[in-house]
């Protein structure tokens, strides 16, 4: 047996002020695109905004369904709108932000599992890493170098990929 540790840094900024200007646009498309959410249930409104390496920016939010289990993350609908247009540039970054109805939401909004699998995958798919920008409606922000940093021990199986 042997025991193995696992670690990660990232950045932490005060505010979204304090950020590199590219961040921050980033960051404040996510954010307006919380007033996108179709989120009657939760009353949880997410943004999630992407940049790919040709420098198309989208966006993305929260689509909640009245059978639950079929709605989907703002993550994903900006990834998947993004990668649905242009298949072949690298994902480059993604900001998450996240308002709600019932309360302020002043801590960076971190991605489910689900998203950071989903994520992941362009990730391999295009052999780099995504800046990620975490931040709720006001505070700190928090920037990682790679969604797999996010998701140690990623399922990752390359028997399944297409053959070359
Ligand atoms: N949600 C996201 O859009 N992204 C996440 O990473 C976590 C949760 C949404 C799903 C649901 O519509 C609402 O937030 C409350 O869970």
């Amino acid at each position: 047996m042997r025991k193995i540790t696992s670690s990660f840094d990232y950045q932490e900024f005060a505010s979204s002020m304090e950020l590199p200007p590219e961040d921050r646009l980033l960051l404040d498309q996510a954010r307006a695109a919380t007033s996108t959410a179709h989120a009657p249930y939760s009353r949880y409104h997410v943004g999630a905004a992407v940049k790919l390496a040709n420098g198309k920016l989208f966006t993305g939010s929260n689509q909640e369904n009245m059978s639950f289990p079929a709605g989907l993350c703002a993550e994903r609908v900006a990834v998947y709108t993004a990668t649905a247009a242009f298949p072949d540039s690298p994902v480059a970054s993604l900001a998450i932000s996240a308002r709600s109805d019932a309360f302020p939401v002043t801590e960076p909004v971190p991605p489910c599992g689900m998203c950071r699998q989903s994520v992941v995958e362009y990730e391999i798919k295009f052999g780099n890493k995504i800046r990620i920008i975490l931040a709720g409606e006001s505070g700190k922000v928090f920037v990682v170098n790679g969604m797999s940093t996010l998701l140690p021990l990623t399922f990752l199986e390359k028997g399944l990929q297409k053959s070359k």
